[in-house]
């Protein structure tokens, strides 16, 4: 038959077209020696960090409405570029969670999205914005996870063929880390590595682009109007756009929207909005923050209100 003279011709096409692209090569492991002094390295860094700036139990917590609780995993993320996602156990459980990995390899899978078997994390979590936290911060983030009580769950991850097909052809863990980020402080420079690198408010506030949702960079922390269907309300325009952003408010109002989760406008934002725990940040972190958002050009970009205000 003619089909099956097709059949090895094909075959062999398809394997020089999937050989080059297979196996990407393991970003070598960052090593403590970089950082300046193990003395800035500390788990409660790491608490700080894990529980109330980057707040990772949103997405890795048993409970996904506790971000407080056991980041032992489970929450699906569906896209159809991905297949679904799960937020993974980051307790010590040696089988189901990160009891096996090294803090390197803790490192490692937060900047440059590649698990301690190689594979690439699906990019849900969010590395493209970690791919810059600091040695120390990073080891730090690390140090604390391996200090959890082990909660056993065994996480599921179903990638579909969309994201299998784009790992063999177009995407691969980032390369590259980094040793230091800017000195901590009351200052934009320090804020801006707070609010990108450390904190996910980039990842909620900038509006996603193209055919991977990328965070479009070029408009970063204009707001989304078109959140992704899981998000409960649209995060709003942080840039100091007088109109549509938020440069009508004085430093007091953004702490104290932060504290409060009560917005110059009296309105009480979601929950999704992690200020639950942000509200627990330093003030001095929080004016960083501020400052930065400050400095950024004002971006004209109309988010709609939040639904109490419809
Ligand atoms: C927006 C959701 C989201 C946020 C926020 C997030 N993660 Fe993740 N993370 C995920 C998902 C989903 C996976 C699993 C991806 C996969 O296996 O393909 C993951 C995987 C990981 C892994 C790899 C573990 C493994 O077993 O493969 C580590 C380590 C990790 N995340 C740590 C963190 C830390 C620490 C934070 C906070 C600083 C964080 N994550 C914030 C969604 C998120
Ligand atoms: C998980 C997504 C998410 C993260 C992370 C996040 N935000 Fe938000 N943010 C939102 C959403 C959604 C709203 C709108 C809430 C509502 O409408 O009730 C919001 C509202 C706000 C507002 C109120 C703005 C207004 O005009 O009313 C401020 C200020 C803000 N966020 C700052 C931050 C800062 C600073 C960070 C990082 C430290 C951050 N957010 C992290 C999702 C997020």
């Amino acid at each position: 038959m003619k089909l099956r003279r097709l059949v090895t011709p094909c075959a062999l096409l398809l394997t020089a077209l999937l050989l080059p692209g297979c196996g990407h090569s393991q970003v070598p492991l960052p090593s403590l020696a970089t950082v300046p002094g193990d003395a800035n390295v500390s788990s409660a860094r790491g608490e700080y960090i894990v529980r109330t700036v980057g707040v990772c139990g949103g997405c890795h917590g048993a409970d996904e409405k506790n971000p407080d609780g056991p980041l032992s995993g489970g929450h699906a993320f569906r896209d159809w570029r991905l297949g679904v996602a799960r937020g993974s156990n980051l307790t010590s459980d040696t089988e189901t969670g990160l009891g096996n990995w090294s803090e390197a390899e803790i490192v490692r899978a937060l900047r440059n999205g590649q698990r301690k078997d190689g594979r690439l994390l699906a990019p849900v979590m969010p590395y493209q914005w970690l791919h810059e936290m600091s040695d120390a911060d990073a080891f730090s983030v690390a140090r604390y996870l391996k200090s959890l009580p082990p909660v056993r769950n065994a996480v599921r991850q179903d990638p579909n063929f969309v994201f299998k097909l784009g790992k063999l052809f177009f995407l691969a863990p980032r390369p590259g880390t980094t040793a230091a980020g800017p000195p901590s402080g009351a200052t934009a420079a320090y804020g801006g590595y707070l609010a990108q690198h450390v904190a996910f408010c980039g990842e909620c506030h900038t509006p996603r682009t193209g055919l991977r949702a990328e965070p479009d960079k070029s408009r970063l922390f204009a707001g989304m109007t078109k959140p992704p269907k899981d998000f409960p309300a649209k995060p709003p325009n942080l840039t100091p756009d007088p109109d549509t952003g938020i440069g009508a408010w004085s430093e007091a109002d953004f702490l104290k929207a932060i504290h409060t989760g009560v917005t110059p406008d009296a309105e009480t934002m979601n929950p999704f909005m992690p200020w639950h725990q942000l509200q627990r940040m330093s003030d001095d972190d929080l004016r960083a923050i501020y400052r930065y958002l400050r400095s950024l050009p004002p971006i004209r970009n109309e988010v709609s209100p939040p639904p109490s205000k419809k």
